[in-house]
């Protein structure tokens, strides 16, 4: 039978709990096994490969003829039509320096589309959860709530204090570096967290009121964006062009308008 995003969401968070515990457990030994990938600023460690075979193995245990896609290479077509697109540590660099900013993201896919998501902040275990019109969710360390922008704030470009991150290519990081220089002074602030899933939570979460991010890989965005949208944000790409080709942006509907006219003229 099909599965039901409800049961892949729950096979979501239980494999996403599973890997937060190991990543916690071998915090310590992060440093000691740390190897660069497409640019000496892409990083990745022996905990996230450890990481991603825990939840690709659990998750295919569960569900074996599904499809994966997982940051650290996992990567199979499957053919049950639904994939499993995963990033083991997203913020990778804030694990690797002992800074808060790092979770784990598992998002269901089928089409393409994200039928559940899951983004597990490991050090605060805030766990951020969504399904298609079944709402956005945060489960605190005490109990569930809904996530819901209140529809009435910001009210003005000035007012949106916005979130953003950079790629790892050098090219990319410069354009990047142009952008926020000309954001800056037309917004409250910048903030760049190091980590885009826990960016498009803290703006479903009112956190942040915006995030923006050019180049983004679907296992940053699979499971955040899904949480975003569903707490009532906009969740597009530039005018004209499909979300995260190749802007990711999400948005209160409030000041949508000019921040997407802004991100136009200065991309
Ligand atoms: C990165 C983080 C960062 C974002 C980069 C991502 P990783 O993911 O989410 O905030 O700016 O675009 O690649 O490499 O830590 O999993």
């Amino acid at each position: 039978a099909p599965a039901s995003p409800a049961d892949l969401l729950d096979l979501a968070v239980a494999t996403a709990r599973e890997a937060a515990a190991l990543i916690t457990r071998e915090r310590g030994s992060a440093a000691a096994a740390v190897d660069v990938k497409s640019s000496p600023t892409d990083v990745v460690t022996a905990v996230d490969t450890a990481a991603e075979r825990l939840i690709t193995g659990r998750l295919l245990a569960a569900r074996p003829d599904d499809g994966l896609l997982g940051e650290e290479g996992a990567s199979r077509p499957g053919s049950s039509g639904v994939r499993w697109v995963v990033d083991p540590i997203d913020g990778t660099v804030n694990f690797l320096y002992g800074l808060r900013g790092y979770a784990v993201s598992v998002a269901a896919q089928v089409d393409g589309v994200s039928v559940a998501g899951v983004v597990l902040d490991v050090p605060t275990g805030d766990l951020f959860t969504a399904t298609p019109g079944g709402g956005a969710w945060l489960s605190t360390r005490e109990a569930p709530e809904p996530v819901r922008l209140s529809g009435n704030r910001p009210v003005s470009l000035g007012q949106t204090l916005v979130a953003t991150g950079f790629g790892y290519r050098v090219e990319q990081r410069r354009a990047q570096g142009a952008v926020v220089a000309q954001l800056l002074p037309e917004v409250r602030d910048i903030r760049r967290h190091g980590c885009a899933s826990l960016d498009l939570c803290a703006a479903a979460a009112g956190r942040v009121d915006a995030y923006y991010e050019l180049g983004l890989k679907p296992w940053d965005h699979a499971a955040g964006a899904l949480v975003a949208a569903e707490a009532g944000l906009v969740v597009t790409g530039l005018p004209g062009r499909p979300f995260a080709e190749p802007m990711a942006v999400a948005v209160p509907e409030t000041v949508a308008e000019p921040f997407l006219a802004l991100l136009d003229r200065l991309h």
